[in-house]
C-alpha cells in the first residue's frame, strides 16, 4: 500500500544566487508521493534516459523549466504503482515521454512520477522496459523523422541520407534504424574518433562535421543527399537544404547549434526539396503509441545496448555536464533504483 508519506530518491535541481551571479546544481534527495503533482497514475519508475532537454533543464534554461528546485527527465519507464482509471492496473508496464514530464512536472529522474492518464503508453510487446529508455525521446524523434522522410518519398533505392549529431541520442537512433530500413547512411559527427562506433550501429560512412558547417554564399550546391536527419539547425542546415537533391528532404528536429537559420527559396521552387518540421513532445498520445509499436515489430533494433551507457541518480550531474557540451555518445540510460557501480553494463 503506498501512502502519500511513503519516501523516494529523485534528483532535484536548485537554484542559488551568489554575489548577483545565478548557479543551478541537483542532487539526489529525499520526497514524499504526497509531494508530486495530481495526476490518474503513479508510477514507479525503473529506467529514464538522458535527452539534450534535460541538461537545459538541469543548468537553468527558462524556456525548458520556470520554477525550481525541480526534478527533470522528459522520459520513464516502469510499472504501474496505482491507477484511478481503468485503462492502466497496477504492474503494468508504462512508458512516458513529453509533454510536459520533467520540464515543469516533476519527471522521471526519481523513483516515482505522478501524471495524467492521457500521457501514458502501454510499453508493446516485444520490448523491455529497459529497451524503451534506451530508444526514450531520442528514438521516438528518430522514428518521427524517418517515417516522415518515408512519407514524403525517400527510399532506399534513391541515394544517400545524412544524419547530423550522429553519435548523440537522436542520431545514433536515427543511423540505425536508417540502416536496418535499408538505407545508405552517411553519418556526421564532430566526433571522428567514434568512427567505429557509427560503423558498428549501421552509418556507411562517416563525414567530420566541420566539413559540413562551412558557411557557403551560394544558394544551391552540389546535389548530394536524398534525405537528411538534421539535430544542429544553423549553417549545417542551410548546408543540407542547399544540397539536397532535386525532391529530397529534410527532417528538421533540433538546435544543437543554432535555433535559426538562413535560406532561400531557391531550393525549394527549383528543386522541390521539402523541409520537415518533428515535434515528438506534444504529438498525439495515439500516434505516439504507433512508433513505439513498430519499435517493437518491424523497427525493432538489434543493436540497443550497443548504444547504452548505464548510470545511477548520483552519476547524473556529470552525465548532464557531458551531454551539455555535446560530448555524449550513444544513449545514457538512468536506472533509478540502482545504487551500486553499473559500469559491468557500460558499453
Ligand atoms: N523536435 C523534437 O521533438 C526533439 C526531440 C528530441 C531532441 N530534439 C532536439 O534534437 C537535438 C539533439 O538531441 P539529443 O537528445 O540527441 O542530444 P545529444 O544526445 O546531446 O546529441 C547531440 C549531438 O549533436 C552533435 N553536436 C553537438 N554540438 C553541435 C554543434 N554545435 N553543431 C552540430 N552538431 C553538434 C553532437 O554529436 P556529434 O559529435 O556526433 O556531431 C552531439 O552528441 C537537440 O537540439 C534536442 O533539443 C528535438
Amino acid at each position: 500500500m503506498i501512502s502519500d508519506a511513503m519516501k523516494f530518491k529523485a534528483f532535484r535541481v536548485s537554484e542559488r544566487t551568489l554575489n548577483g551571479k545565478t548557479e543551478y546544481a541537483g542532487e539526489v534527495a529525499d520526497r514524499a508521493v504526497g509531494d508530486l503533482p495530481a495526476g490518474e497514475v503513479l508510477i514507479k519508475v525503473q529506467f529514464s534516459s538522458l535527452n539534450y532537454k534535460d541538461a537545459l533543464s538541469a543548468s537553468g534554461n527558462r524556456g525548458v523549466t520556470r520554477q525550481y528546485p525541480h526534478t527533470p527527465g522528459i522520459d520513464a519507464a516502469g510499472e504501474v504503482a496505482t491507477s484511478s482509471t481503468p485503462r492502466f492496473c497496477a504492474g503494468d508496464s508504462v512508458l512516458v515521454t513529453g509533454y510536459d514530464l520533467g520540464m515543469n512536472t516533476a519527471g522521471g529522474f526519481a523513483e516515482f512520477i505522478r501524471v495524467p492518464s492521457n500521457w501514458v503508453i502501454p510499453i508493446p510487446t516485444g520490448l523491455s522496459v529497459r529497451d524503451a529508455m534506451i530508444l526514450g525521446t531520442a528514438g521516438l524523434t528518430a522514428g518521427l523523422c524517418v517515417e516522415k522522410l518515408i512519407l514524403n518519398g525517400i527510399s532506399a533505392e534513391q541515394g544517400e541520407v545524412l544524419v547530423t549529431g550522429a553519435t548523440g541520442g537522436v542520431g545514433a537512433i536515427s543511423v540505425a534504424l536508417l540502416a536496418k530500413l535499408g538505407f545508405t547512411v552517411i553519418a556526421c559527427t564532430g566526433k571522428p574518433d567514434q568512427e567505429s562506433f557509427l560503423r558498428s550501429i549501421g552509418a556507411a560512412s562517416v563525414i567530420d562535421r566541420q566539413t559540413l558547417s562551412e558557411a557557403s554564399p551560394r544558394t544551391l550546391q552540389k546535389e548530394r543527399w536524398t534525405g537528411a536527419i538534421d539535430v544542429a539547425g544553423g549553417q549545417l542546415l542551410r548546408n543540407i537544404i542547399t544540397s539536397l537533391r532535386y525532391g529530397g528532404s529534410v527532417a528538421c528536429c533540433g538546435l544543437v547549434d543554432s535555433p535559426t537559420f538562413e535560406a532561400s527559396v531557391f531550393p525549394f521552387i527549383l528543386r522541390g526539396v521539402n523541409l520537415l518540421g518533428i515535434d515528438s513532445v506534444n504529438l498525439s498520445i495515439e500516434h505516439k503509441a504507433r512508433i513505439w509499436e513498430k519499435f517493437a515489430t518491424e523497427w525493432r533494433l538489434p543493436n540497443l545496448e550497443r548504444m547504452a551507457l548505464e548510470i545511477r541518480l548520483q552519476d547524473l550531474p556529470a552525465a548532464l555536464g557531458t551531454l551539455q557540451k555535446g560530448r555524449g555518445v550513444g544513449r545514457t540510460l538512468l536506472n533509478v533504483s540502482r545504487t551500486s557501480n553499473p559500469s559491468a553494463t557500460s558499453k
